[in-house]
C-alpha cells in the first residue's frame, strides 16, 4: 500500500473510535455535546493520534491500549483549535473546511465545547486506565506527559505568549519558545505517551522525544509558511490570518526562504533521531516526507 493510502487508513481507524465518544447526546446539555462533535467530526489530519498509535506499535505495544490516549490527544487538540479561532484570539471563521465552532454555536457554547473536550480527554484516559489491568503505571505516566504538554508549560503557555506578541517585534528565542510550546509540545507528547504505553526503554524514549521536538517545531514553521503561500480550499482555513493579526511567525522574522530551509533542517534532524530503529520506523520516516511537502 502506498503511504498516502496507509495514512488515510489510519486516519479512518482513529475516527471510527473517536466518534463513538459522541454517540450519547445526553439530555438538557445536548447543545454542548453537539458543538463538541461538530468540531471533532469536521475532520483534520489526525496527526497526533496517528503518531501516538504508531510509536506504541513500533515498540511492540498494544494498539488497543493506545487508542483511548490517541483519541484524548485529538480531543485536546480540537479544543485548542476551537479556542484559538475565537474572536478574542485569532478570530477565524473557517476551520477544517467548515465555519468555526463559534460561528455556528456562538462564543459561549464554543468556549464550553472546548472545555468539554478538554475534560472528556481526561475522562477517556482515566476510564481506560481503570478498566485495563496492568495499564495503571504506564497510563498515569502517559496522562502526566499529556497534561504537562497541554498546560502552562506547553500549549497554553505558548498560546499566551503568541497572544501577547501580536503587533510586537519579538526575538528569535521568544518565537522559538512560542512554537515549541503552542504546537510542538502536543506533538512531542503524543509521541512520548505512545512510547510510554508501548514500554519504551530509556534510549528509545530519548530518541523518540527528539524526533517529536524536531517534527513539532518544523510542523509549526510549515503552518506559518502555509499561512502565506497556502491554498484556502486545501487548508480548510483562512490564508493570511497571521498577517491580519500581526503575528510573529517564522516567515515574518526570517523571510520565506530561510523559514523553508529551517523546516528542512529540522525534518532532517528528526530523521537522524530515528536511526537507532529498524524498518519498523519506516512509517515515521515517510511521515516526515509527507509533512515536508504538505499543502494542508
Ligand atoms: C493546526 O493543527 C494548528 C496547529 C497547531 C498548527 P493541524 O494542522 O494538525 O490541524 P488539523 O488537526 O489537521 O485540522
Ligand atoms: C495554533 O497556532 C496552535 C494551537 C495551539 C491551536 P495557529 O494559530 O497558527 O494555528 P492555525 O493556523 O489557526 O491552525
Ligand atoms: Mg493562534
Ligand atoms: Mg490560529
Ligand atoms: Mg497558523
Amino acid at each position: 500500500m502506498d503511504f498516502k493510502s496507509e495514512l488515510l487508513r489510519r486516519k479512518d481507524e482513529v475516527e471510527d473510535v473517536l466518534v463513538e465518544y459522541f454517540g450519547d447526546k445526553l439530555g438538557h446539555q445536548r447543545t454542548v455535546v453537539e458543538a463538541m462533535e461538530y468540531s471533532i467530526k469536521a475532520g483534520g489530519k489526525r496527526l497526533r493520534p496517528i503518531l501516538l498509535i504508531e510509536v506504541c506499535k513500533l515498540l511492540g505495544g498494544n494498539e488497543e491500549e493506545a487508542l483511548a490516549f490517541a483519541c484524548a490527544v485529538e480531543m485536546i487538540h480540537t479544543y485548542s483549535l476551537i479556542h484559538d479561532d475565537l474572536p478574542a484570539m485569532d478570530n477565524d471563521d473557517f476551520r477544517r473546511g467548515k465555519p468555526t465552532n463559534h460561528k455556528v454555536y456562538g462564543e459561549g457554547v464554543a468556549i464550553l465545547a472546548g472545555d468539554g473536550l478538554l475534560n472528556l480527554a481526561f475522562e477517556t484516559m482515566l476510564e481506560k486506565i481503570i478498566k485495563t489491568p496492568g495499564l495503571m503505571d504506564r497510563g498515569i505516566k502517559a496522562m502526566h506527559i499529556i497534561s504537562n504538554a497541554s498546560g502552562i508549560k506547553g500549549m497554553i503557555g505558548g498560546q499566551v505568549v503568541d497572544l501577547e506578541s501580536e503587533g510586537k517585534k519579538i526575538d528569535e528565542d521568544t518565537l522559538e519558545f512560542i512554537h515549541l510550546t503552542k504546537t510542538s509540545a502536543m506533538i512531542e507528547a503524543s509521541i512520548k505517551a505512545g512510547a510510554v504505553i508501548g514500554g519504551a526503554e530509556e534510549k528509545e524514549y530519548r530518541k523518540l522525544e527528539n524526533y517529536g521536538r524536531s517534527v513539532g517545531l518544523a510542523f509549526q514553521i510549515v503552518d506559518d509558511i502555509l499561512d502565506v503561500t497556502g491554498d484556502e480550499v486545501k487548508l480548510g482555513k483562512k490564508v493570511g490570518s497571521d498577517i491580519d493579526n500581526e503575528k510573529s511567525t517564522y516567515p515574518s522574522l526570517y523571510g520565506l526562504e530561510k523559514s523553508k530551509e529551517m523546516a528542512y533542517e529540522l525534518f532532517e534532524k528528526s530523521l537522524k533521531s530515528l536511526e537507532i530503529f529498524d524498518s519498523k520506523a519506516d512509517f515515521l520516516r515517510e511521515l516526515v516526507e509527507f509533512l515536508r511537502v504538505r499543502e494542508y
